[in-house]
């Protein structure tokens, strides 16, 4: 892409939306056979009934093609008209080159630049941050964001405290300049990180610290997480950003239609709705069909709730994403599809 600063920059527009999940279901009842778990302590303690993961032959640039394919679609846009294309993904195919690039170059972004961004299940907001700072200052018209995992691939399928949990999928979003006069856009982002809780939610092996070649055990390439302090922070953290973000954009909680939330656990999202005072028929919640989905979860659960009639143009969402690093990120966001897509 090239870009010249010459004209006033436009409002930054999430124009659509698309998803892709992976055919193959894994129900609980088949965790009990892998595992010593039971379908009644997953339901009770993640609310989680099922999951999708990917097959052998797919990795996250293949789960994200698709999502990315139905996202343009849905846009009325081709792959040349895009700017640039990021992929929130902890689960990239390598480490070099990204898993953007190998997207862009599938789905024909030959104009493109294209570039990863980890920020664990926080990635998609962060991406969309992203996105809309490219937009209105001009650097970019068309964004293409993609949240892509395939998480099962990095989760030890014998650890019954991670493998229920974790799950494949993607979802995109095309972020479009448009008319400020005809546009509300993103009416704001809060985004944080706080390292101190790196070592609740990492994979030890695979980076330049513990190569791959150098790893002791398996085990150290696959997600070790500290299931408490997670759920502590994921609990803490979903309240006060949207409470900080709100206060910053001077509205209230009844102002936002419908909360979208990183889908990691279905305590998680009862826990905020009860902190914050909103009736549950506004967080929307496809956890028990996919499971946590890091960075894919937000925009599956968008796209899913716009298939399912949830979402109204000229509604005022909240996105919040939480996860590894200790990570978050919240917006604000009317939904203002472009024509085509489906509302
Ligand atoms: N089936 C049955 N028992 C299990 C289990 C499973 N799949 N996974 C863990 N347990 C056991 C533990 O071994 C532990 O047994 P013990 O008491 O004999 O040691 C017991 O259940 C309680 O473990 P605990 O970790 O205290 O359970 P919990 O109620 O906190 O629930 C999580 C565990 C992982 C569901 C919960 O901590 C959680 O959701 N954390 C946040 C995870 C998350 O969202 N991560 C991603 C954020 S982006």
């Amino acid at each position: 892409m090239i870009s010249v600063r010459n004209g006033r920059p436009g409002r930054a527009r999430l124009a659509a939306l698309g998803a892709y999940v992976p055919e193959r279901v894994v129900t609980n009842a088949e965790m009990q056979e892998r595992v010593d778990t039971s379908d009644a302590w997953i339901v009770a303690r993640t609310g989680i009934r099922e999951r999708r993961f990917a097959a052998p032959d797919q990795a996250s640039s293949d789960l994200g093609v698709i999502a990315a394919e139905r996202a343009m679609a849905a846009a009325g846009i081709s792959a040349e008209s895009i700017d640039m294309v990021i992929v929130a993904t902890a689960t990239p195919d390598h480490l070099f080159p990204s898993t953007a690039v190998l997207l862009a170059h599938r789905i024909g972004a030959r104009n493109a630049g294209a570039y990863d961004l980890l920020a664990a299940c926080s990635g998609f907001v962060y991406g969309l941050a992203q996105a809309s700072a490219l937009v209105e200052s001009g650097i970019a018209r068309t964004v293409l964001v993609v949240g892509a995992e395939a998480l099962s691939r990095l989760t030890d399928q014998t650890d019954r405290a991670t493998c229920v949990i974790f799950a494949d999928a993607a979802g995109a979003a095309v972020v479009t300049s448009a008319d400020p006069r005809e546009v509300t856009g993103f009416l704001g982002f809060e985004l944080g990180a706080d390292g101190a809780g790196a070592d609740d939610l990492l994979i030890p092996a695979g980076g330049s610290r513990m190569p791959v070649a150098m790893a002791e055990r398996p085990s150290d390439g696959y997600i070790r997480m500290n299931g408490t302090e997670v759920f502590r922070f994921a609990t803490r953290i979903m309240v006060e950003s949207t409470e900080r973000l709100l206060a910053a954009a001077g509205l209230g909680i009844d102002d936002i239609d419908l909360v979208v939330a990183h889908q990691a656990n279905s305590r998680i999202l009862d826990h905020a709705a009860e902190r914050l005072g909103l009736a549950s028929e506004r967080v929307y919640s496809n956890i028990e069909r996919y499971g946590n989905t890091s960075s894919a979860s937000i925009p599956l659960a968008l796209t899913e709730a716009r298939d399912e009639g949830r979402l109204t143009p000229g509604d005022l969402l909240l996105l919040v994403g939480f996860g590894g690093g200790l990570t978050w990120g919240s917006t604000i966001v009317r939904y203002e599809p472009v024509s085509g897509e489906p509302s």
